[in-house]
């Protein structure tokens, strides 16, 4: 089959498309004939060599697919040839075929394409496991969501308020404050020009956040717990401003009674997944068939194009997803 592969670790200019193996399928999986897939962050990661696919994933990028079940293992029975469905995976979604354990199925809504259904899964099983599985949202509860634009974040506003929540984010620029906002933000601050932290008390009313859902790390660090509630909880998904945190007194977090987590979703085991993307087909699927949640896709790329595409995130300009077709 044809799949996106990688010269040698690097940038932009070592993608290419050429032939891999296709994926074979045991009794209990689905092949699939990928039509759309989505960009993540760790696909940046993964090409220059910094982000290794957990053991026994494929070397392809791509941890996310839309598109038709081509064949069924033996023992499957849930699903069909031609169901139309959308998964999580752990690699290989850069590719014309890949193959899923029954499982981590879900089922593309009527009114979704796939280029919509691509978009979903990595960024709201992600910030569905942050907000309900580790930070336990509950209605009224005020949640600071960092990087609101990104894939991830978009995907966080939505649940937030589908909880009945209230989100403040940040953000680079005043589009995507602005877009936040439109999804359903209730406060959006630039960190770019201003210091979170204090606009986020004076936003709670001296109260502090429920829950903060932070990519960016040490240089967040202390703000993060001077805006927390006192029992708030800090998951943190990714460092991208950095890992070291200098000179912190850590009684700063026993006066909150603050609780921090961590969560890293490619490296949790198959049945880990599996039962995160059933109790999300259950309680947040309908959802988008109901037209109260959204997959945010910013742009769809040809997989041709897919180096102009890394460079539209590395860039930073993508505001929500961005797809790759035309597999
Ligand atoms: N732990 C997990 O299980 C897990 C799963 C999925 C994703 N992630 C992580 O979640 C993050 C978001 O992923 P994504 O694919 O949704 O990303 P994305 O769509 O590429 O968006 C990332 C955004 O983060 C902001 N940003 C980048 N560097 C920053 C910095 N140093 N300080 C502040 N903001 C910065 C940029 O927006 P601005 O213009 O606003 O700066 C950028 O557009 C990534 O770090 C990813 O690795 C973690």
């Amino acid at each position: 089959m044809k799949a996106i592969l990688i010269h040698q670790f690097g940038g932009i200019d070592q993608l290419y498309i050429g032939e891999h193996p296709k994926p074979v399928l045991n009794e209990y999986e689905l092949l699939v004939k990928v039509e759309a897939t989505a960009l993540n962050r760790a696909d940046i990661l993964q090409r220059q060599g910094k982000y290794p696919p957990p053991k026994g994933a494929s070397p392809i990028l791509g941890l996310e697919m839309a598109g038709i079940v081509e064949e069924a293992g033996k023992n499957v029975t849930e699903w069909k040839a031609g169901d139309h469905v959308f998964a999580l995976l752990p690699g290989g979604g850069y590719a014309e075929y890949a193959v899923i354990p029954q499982g981590m199925a879900m089922l593309i809504p009527d009114n979704m394409s796939f280029e919509e259904a691509a978009a979903i899964p990595e960024v709201f099983l992600t910030a569905y496991q942050a907000l309900v599985w580790l930070g336990n949202v509950q209605p009224a509860y005020n949640v600071l969501i960092h990087a609101g634009a990104s894939g991830v974040g978009t995907a966080a506003i939505q649940l937030v308020k589908y909880f009945q929540g209230t989100s403040l984010i940040t953000a680079g620029s005043n589009e995507k404050l602005q877009f936040c906002c439109d999804l359903g933000a209730s406060f959006a601050f630039n960190y770019k020009e201003e210091a979170f932290a204090e606009k986020v008390l004076q936003a709670t009313k001296g109260g502090g956040v429920d829950i903060i859902i932070d990519f960016v790390g040490a240089p967040y660090w202390k703000q993060n717990i001077s805006c927390l509630a006192v029992d708030g909880r800090i998951v943190v998904l990714a460092t991208m401003g950095g890992s070291v945190i200098e000179k912190f007194d850590v009684r700063a977090m026993f006066i909150k009674r603050a609780q921090l987590l961590t969560s890293s979703l490619r490296s949790r085991n198959e049945s880990y997944k599996i039962d995160l993307t059933q109790d999300f087909s259950q309680r947040i699927l309908p959802g988008f068939a109901d037209g109260k949640l959204k997959a945010v896709v910013d742009r769809i790329f040809n997989w041709q194009d897919v180096a102009e595409a890394h460079q539209y995130m590395e860039q930073n300009r993508n505001i929500g997803k961005i797809v790759l077709n035309g597999m």
